[in-house]
């Protein structure tokens, strides 16, 4: 029995969630048994996830809108990307903030993720959006990054944020977040398969966000940028 069902949570919605269903090869369902752990909840406005056993947690959507940008010089990510770099291949997009985040900063993004269901929900909110110059910055794509990287135009800069290892999370509604990814896609333990090919294919420099006192992936990075709760290990590249 799969974990993860469909469910239209309005009959003006059946049509799109049997659509949906059918796209991610999962089961359509009026009514959620006990043995499900996550939903797909469907309306005709939005796609969200629900993981059954955080009780009184809500579902979970990906928002392009809400980015709050931190004063200049506060935005570690900015620093991170460096100020002339301007595209970017997020390998890891997940819900897609840092994607969005960088869009908003005017970077050039194409994100990948692997899972299926997350990318639904990427695609979905980026084509519901109403911003018109945040759909013509970012583009989501469904694969494994270590395959489609090397099919895509080389960028910039190659941003990595693997789930790999267990992070330090201050709020409780992030880290609900982080609980129901890790249910729903488990570990990166090919992060480091990913960081290598990422170290050939970025034109200028590979991002990867960590936990403030992880390990680094890979050799020791050339730069770093540090704040309280994560840090972002620059790895410089001579495209040359
Ligand atoms: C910690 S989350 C990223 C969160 C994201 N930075 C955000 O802002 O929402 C890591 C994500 O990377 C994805 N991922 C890991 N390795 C990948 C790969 N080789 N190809 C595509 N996606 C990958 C995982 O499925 C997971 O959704």
């Amino acid at each position: 029995m799969s974990n993860i069902v469909v469910q239209p949570v309005q009959n003006q919605a059946i049509i799109r969630a049997t659509e949906i269903a059918e796209r991610l090869d999962l089961p359509l369902v009026a009514q959620v048994d006990a043995g499900q752990q996550f939903v797909l909840e469907v309306s005709v406005e939005r796609l969200a996830i629900r993981d059954r056993r955080q009780v009184r947690t809500r579902p979970v959507q990906v928002v392009c809108s809400n980015f709050r940008r931190p004063s200049r010089g506060r935005d570690l990510l900015a620093r991170a990307i460096g100020r002339t770099n301007k595209t970017v291949i997020d390998a890891t997009a997940g819900f897609g903030r840092d994607a969005f985040h960088l869009a908003s900063l005017d970077r050039r993004v194409i994100g990948i993720e692997r899972s299926p269901v997350l990318a639904e929900l990427l695609i979905a909110a980026l084509n519901q959006s109403a911003a018109e110059a945040l759909r013509k910055s970012i583009r989501f794509i469904c694969a494994d990054s270590r395959v489609a990287i090397e099919k895509l135009p080389r960028p910039d800069v190659i941003y990595l944020d693997p789930m790999f290892p267990q992070r330090t999370i201050n709020s409780a509604t992030a880290r609900k977040e982080a609980t129901l990814l890790r249910g729903l896609v488990g570990d990166d333990p090919d992060a480091d398969e990913l960081w290598n090919l990422a170290c050939i294919h970025a034109r200028q420099r590979v991002v990867v966000k960590r936990s403030r006192y992880a390990p680094a992936i890979g050799r020791v990075p050339d730069l770093r940028v540090s704040g309280k709760a994560v840090r972002y290990d620059i790895y410089l590249r001579s495209e040359r």
